[in-house]
């Protein structure tokens, strides 16, 4: 190395190590690296234009963690690929803008996510794409709905109701009209279902939730073929939003433990479930699990044998203020945002996220006044019911 000034030397002396590590590590290394270096220009190109393997810049150029974060997402999804987002709202964005221009009709199931919902209704608009929303549970209005479209979306298990799509019917609409299949499965997870058994050829996931699970970034992702994900890079190349090393790492180290987490939170769902369709002061529960769900037959077929999410939702008779009342009484779980992580966490729409959305408006999309959405986490599943139990005593 020439030049042995103090700081020249802090920033180049880090000798031949990392070119010569020998042994592979058990933990995936984190390339906390947002550039690369090259041996002349001409590498540098061809790495750019991928003529060459490489790595070039941090804005999905690819980077070593991140890849390997892609490659475990595929390979659980059943997908030849993956790209990695550093929210599950870029992932969303993404896939529409690489499938849908200005112009276009995009086909779109009306349960869905919020921000996926203000996202059809605010920005796609602005783009010149025409977003129709349809019933997900009415095959005929799909595929009337589907010639000429750009694509089609739809979820797994909706939010916050937990409505089943039937992605079998759905898949094969999509394929007869020739449209690309869109499914976020954020909520049944890889572990519950692979869309792509089903048609759908790209499967979103804000993998913030169940994927990452601990409830300590946020990140998302979008798997689909080798040659679909260049389509999808491009958006992230020209607008951001690709998943940084850190959390990549995290995200390997998180889905490690999926099906063990899946395993713990799914049976608690149930438990849960199940406790509270047998109490009085409970007037509706939704979860496909229960034979009285409208779509628990559909469930069964489409998830994993035996399990049928963890996610759930019910309604507590009275409305707004005991079910806040019953948040506020929980000590084990906790009152949050964001779902799929390893801590309990139920969130009220009526008395917080939706306060601000006028009472028809919020009850028109299905946010009744007392329902509450329960995430459970991978606490002990009686320690659970003990808690459900005991706030729902001090009502
Ligand atoms: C089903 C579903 N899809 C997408 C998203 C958006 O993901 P993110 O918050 O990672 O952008 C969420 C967030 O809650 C979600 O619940």
């Amino acid at each position: 190395m020439s030049g042995d000034g103090f700081t020249t030397r802090a920033v180049h002396a880090t000798g031949e190590g990392l070119a010569s590590v020998r042994q592979a590590p058990a933990s995936v290394p984190i390339y906390q690296t947002s550039t690369w270096r090259f041996s002349d220009g001409d590498e540098f190109v061809d790495v750019l234009n991928g003529a060459r393997a490489g790595y070039a810049y941090g804005r999905g150029y690819g980077n070593p963690t991140v890849d390997a974060f892609e490659s475990v997402l595929a390979s659980l999804e059943g997908t030849e690929a993956a790209f990695a987002f550093s929210s599950g709202m870029s992932a969303i964005h993404a896939v529409c803008v690489a499938l849908a221009k200005s112009g276009d009709r995009i086909v779109v199931s009306r349960e869905l996510y919020g921000g996926t919902y203000s996202l059809f209704k605010s920005v796609l608009p602005r783009y010149g794409i025409v977003v129709e929303t349809v019933d997900p549970h009415d095959p005929e209005a799909v595929r009337r709905a589907l010639p000429g479209a750009a694509l089609f979306y739809c979820e797994t298990i909706a939010n916050p109701l937990c409505t089943v799509a039937d992605l079998a019917v759905l898949g094969a609409a999509c394929r007869d009209a020739g449209v690309p299949a869109v499914v976020d499965n954020t909520f049944a997870s890889p572990y519950l279902c692979n869309p792509v058994d089903h048609g759908f050829g790209y499967v979103v996931h804000s993998v913030t939730k169940m994927i990452a699970g601990h409830s300590d970034l946020v990140a998302g992702a979008v798997c689909c073929t080798a040659s679909t994900r260049d389509a999808v890079r491009r958006v992230a190349l020209d607008t951001g939003g690709a998943m940084p090393p850190f959390e990549a790492w995290l995200c390997l180290r998180g889905v490690e433990t999926l099906e063990l987490r899946m395993e713990r939170m799914c049976a608690s769902a149930m438990a849960l479930a199940e406790m509270l369709a047998g109490r009085p002061d409970v007037s509706a529960v939704h979860y496909p699990g229960l034979e009285a769900h409208p779509h628990h037959e559909r469930a069964a077929k489409l998830l994993r044998p035996g399990l049928f999410g963890s996610m759930f939702s019910f309604e507590i008779e009275g409305g707004v203020e005991p079910a806040a009342r019953w948040c506020e009484a929980l000590e084990v779980a906790w009152i949050g945002a964001s779902l799929g992580g390893t801590h309990t966490l139920v969130c009220h729409p009526a008395s917080t996220t939706h306060r601000q959305i006028a009472v028809e408006e919020r009850r028109a999309s299905g946010l009744s006044d007392g329902l509450i959405r329960v995430s459970p986490g991978i606490e002990n599943t009686l320690d659970l019911l003990a808690d459900f139990e005991s706030a729902l005593g001090a009502l």
